[in-house]
């Protein structure tokens, strides 16, 4: 029987080699929707043609709380969009990839067509392949372990990809002490916008749930039976103190903290930093680097313009990401790909 973790057992040795495009494609999408995603709602739809196949944001999957813009939920299905090219080209499919297609339907993010079938796979293409059933969002504190400089180059590589897309590390010291006072202050302001606490507390299930999407309490370190409460204590309990504290100590205990910017704000540029993060998360898979996310100040309106400032950028930030060395943890649940797939 098919669990809500079903989707992690995915092999290469399932490929179907003498399937049509179509059932190849299919398969492409069982790596795609291993990717990250705001809350983990899995906001995408694959439609799937004879020789070439459509993503579409699901924005009835939208956050808009949290997400007013939809920037994440673009973001995410740019996430799920390099899992699906990576996984094309390690089977010898070169895309040709054609961004916002459509100008009546901008909820169509990109077309796919096949442009070849004999592509040869980069060591890069290999790398990211083999990362994605392996990758995971990791909330816990990090090892004190640095991340060399060697490995570190290795991720900005993968982080710098996109000409418009850079990923910048935040250097010890004043800068970020100050960004972690406004990563408090993103929790503190997030923890009292009941809105928001509902909102949250939607997706946030105890350990043991059958959900297919939302976030599993293990995924924050819970024990089952805390996790049983976890929606109650978001909804009802005034935890912007406790979290402040924890996101401190995980700045802290960070070797890595960086920020994630695009040269411009509009879709194309979220799309385009999704498709960044998940190369960045994949090498780092790679070298055995876990990586989690403290956007806070991205995600609360007034704190937005003070980061940028505070940075020195005319860029705009759209991720802030902590890397280091962590123990093992657990995947979240997924959809299954037969919910997210539209075969046409
Ligand atoms: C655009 C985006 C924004 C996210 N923001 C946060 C965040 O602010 N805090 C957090 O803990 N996780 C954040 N996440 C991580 C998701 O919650 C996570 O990807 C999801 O629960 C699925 O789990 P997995 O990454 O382990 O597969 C974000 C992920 C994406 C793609």
């Amino acid at each position: 029987m098919r669990n809500n973790l079903s989707a992690w057992t995915v092999s290469e040795d399932h490929f179907p080699s003498f399937g049509s495009i179509k059932e190849k494609f299919k398969f492409f999408v069982r790596y795609a929707i291993l990717a990250p995603s705001g809350h983990n709602t899995q906001p995408w739809v694959f439609e799937v043609h004879e020789e070439s196949l459509n993503l579409y944001a699901d924005r009835t999957r939208a956050l808009p709380v949290i997400d007013p813009d939809d920037r994440e939920l673009i973001i995410s299905c740019g996430a799920a969009l390099t899992n699906l090219i990576v996984t094309m080209k390690y089977f010898g499919f070169e895309p040709e990839i054609i961004y916002f297609p459509s100008d009546s339907d901008n909820d169509l993010l990109a077309t796919i067509k096949v442009k070849a079938r004999d592509y040869q796979p980069t060591d890069a293409d290999k790398i990211y392949f083999k990362a994605i059933p392996n990758r995971r969002t990791n909330r816990l504190p990090f090892a004190e372990e640095i991340i060399d400089g060697i490995t570190l180059q290795k991720l900005m590589a993968a982080a710098n990809d996109d000409k418009d897309v850079r990923f910048s590390v935040v250097e010890a010291g004043g800068l970020r002490e100050e960004m972690t006072k406004m990563i408090e202050l993103g929790d503190r302001t997030q923890s009292q916008n009941k809105s928001f606490c509902r909102e949250l507390a939607q997706w946030v299930h105890p350990n043991r749930t059958s959900s297919k999407d939302g976030i599993p309490g293990y995924a924050f370190g819970m024990g089952d039976l805390i996790s049983y409460g976890s929606p109650f204590f978001i909804g009802n309990l005034n935890w912007g103190d406790i979290q402040a504290g924890r996101d401190r100590n995980l700045v802290k205990g960070s070797p890595v903290l960086g920020v994630l910017e695009s040269k411009d704000n509009k879709p194309i540029d979220w799309l385009k930093t999704g498709m960044t993060l998940s190369k960045l998360l994949l090498r780092a898979c790679s070298e055995g680097i876990a990586a989690s996310y403290l956007n806070q100040p991205l995600e609360v309106p007034e704190l937005f313009d003070k980061l940028r400032e505070l940075i020195n950028t005319n860029y705009y930030p759209q991720m802030i990401i902590r890397l280091g060395y962590g123990k093992e943890v657990k995947s979240t649940p997924r959809r299954d790909v037969e919910d997210v797939i539209k075969l046409v």
